[in-house]
C-alpha cells in the first residue's frame, strides 16, 4: 500500500508516521533528493516520509542519493551527507555517469540490484570491519590464437558471492575476476583479467597491504607455450599432411602458493575442488600450498550450480557445512574466516 498522509485513517489512531516503521527491518529512501537529504539532516518532520524517519527509533535508515552532479557537490549537500553519516544513516552511492539533465558526473542513483546488495549489507553484522580482502574468482582463459582459448567450466558464482558477503560484513574488497558474466557486487572493486599470468600480476599487486587473500579462481594449470599471432588455419595443417593440431602446454604459476609464501603476507584461504577423496586431497593441498584454511567441495556437485556443499579444513581438522545456496555458504565462510583471523589483522604479521 502507498501512504502519503502522516495521519492516515487506515492506521490505528491514524498515526501512520509512527506505526508504519514499527516492526520494519529498515527504511530505504531511493531516490533521495537534495531537498529531502537537507530536511533529514535538520531533523524536519514536515511530511510523512520525513516524520517517519524522525520517529523511526532503532530502525536502520538507508539513503540512495539521486541528483545533478553540481547539486551533489554543493557544499551544503556534502555537509548534510557528513552529518547524516555521523547520525548513523547509511548512504548508498551515488554512482557516476550520464544524468537526466544531460550532464555527466557523480549523482546517479545506484542500480536496483546494487540497492539490494547495499540494503542487505546494511543489515549484516560487521564481522570484517576494517579488514582488507583480496579475492580471485572465475575461470582464466589461455589463448591458442587470437580467436581460440583454453578455459574451464568455472562460473565465478562462489567467488562473487564471497566478495559480496565480505563487503557486506564491512571489509574493503578487491575482486580479481577472470571472464564471468556476473554483475559486480555493490561496493566491491573489480579488476578484470583473462590469463593466469594477468591474474597473478593483479593479485601480487593487490595483496600488498591486504589482510586476507581468498583464492577461489579456477586458475588454468597450463598455458599454450607459443600461442599463434594469427588465426590457425585447418588447411595449413592439411597442407603439412596432418589434420591433428599439437599444442605444447607449459605450467602456470600457482598464485595461492606464491601469496601464501610472502613474508608478512595476508591470511590465506584456498579452495580444493575435487572429484573424489575430498578430505585426503584437500588436507594434502592445504599443507602443500601452505594456507591457513582450505575449503573443500566436490567439483561435479558444485561447478556452475547455484548451491554447494563445503567442508572447512584447518589445523583443527574438518568441519562440514550443510548444503547451502552459494549466497548462504559465502556468509558462513565469511563468519568462519572472521572467527579464525588473528586479532592483529595483518594476517601472519
Ligand atoms: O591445485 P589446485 O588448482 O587444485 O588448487 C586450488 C586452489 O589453488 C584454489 O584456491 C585456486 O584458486 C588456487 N590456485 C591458484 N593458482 C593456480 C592454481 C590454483 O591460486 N595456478
Amino acid at each position: 500500500p502507498v501512504f502519503v498522509d502522516p495521519f492516515d485513517a487506515r492506521i490505528p489512531d491514524s498515526m501512520a508516521h509512527i506505526h508504519l516503521t514499527r516492526g520494519a527491518a529498515a527504511i530505504i529512501v531511493a531516490p533521495a533528493s537534495t531537498n529531502f537529504i537537507a530536511r533529514l539532516a535538520h531533523g524536519l518532520a514536515d511530511d510523512l516520509l520525513a516524520a517517519l524517519c524522525a520517529a523511526r527509533g532503532p530502525c536502520p535508515l538507508l539513503l540512495a542519493p539521486a541528483m545533478n552532479r553540481e547539486m551533489w557537490l554543493n557544499p551544503p549537500t556534502q555537509r548534510n551527507i557528513r552529518q547524516l553519516k555521523e547520525d548513523g544513516v547509511t548512504i548508498l552511492g551515488p554512482a557516476s555517469g550520464s544524468q537526466a539533465c544531460g550532464e555527466t558526473g557523480d549523482g546517479r542513483m545506484i542500480e536496483p540490484l546494487e540497492l539490494l546488495d547495499g540494503l542487505i549489507g546494511g543489515l549484516q553484522p560487521k564481522v570484517l570491519a576494517g579488514i582488507r580482502v583480496v579475492i580471485t574468482a572465475g575461470p582464466t582463459v589461455e589463448a591458442i590464437d587470437p580467436v581460440r582459448i583454453l578455459t574451464n567450466r568455472s562460473s565465478g558464482k562462489t567467488g562473487f558471492a564471497l566478495a559480496r558477503a565480505a563487503c557486506q560484513a564491512g571489509a574493503s574488497v578487491v575482486l580479481i575476476a577472470g571472464p564471468a558474466t556476473l554483475p559486480t557486487p555493490y561496493g566491491v572493486q573489480r579488476i578484470d583479467v583473462e590469463s593466469a599470468a594477468q591474474m597473478r600480476a593483479a593479485a601480487m599487486a593487490a595483496v600488498a597491504g591486504a589482510d586476507v587473500f581468498i583464492a577461489v579462481a579456477a586458475v588454468a594449470d597450463w598455458h599454450v607455450l607459443h600461442p599463434s599471432g594469427q588465426k590457425l588455419k585447418k588447411h595449413d595443417l592439411a597442407n603439412r599432411g596432418t589434420a591433428t593440431l599439437d599444442l605444447r602446454l607449459a605450467p602456470n604459476p600457482d598464485i595461492l602458493t606464491e601469496v601464501a609464501a610472502l613474508p608478512n603476507g595476508p591470511w590465506c584461504v584456498g579452495f580444493a575442488a575435487e572429484t573424489e577423496k575430498l578430505e585426503a586431497h584437500a588436507q594434502a593441498k592445504r599443507a602443500r600450498k601452505g594456507v591457513d584454511l582450505m575449503i573443500g567441495n566436490l567439483a561435479q556437485q558444485s561447478m556452475g550450480a547455484d548451491d554447494t556443499q563445503l567442508v572447512l579444513f584447518d589445523d583443527t581438522g574438518a568441519q562440514p557445512l550443510p548444503r547451502l545456496s552459494k549466497t548462504e555458504a559465502a556468509r558462513c565462510l565469511i563468519d568462519a574466516i572472521a572467527a579464525r583471523l588473528p586479532r592483529n589483522a595483518r594476517g601472519r604479521g
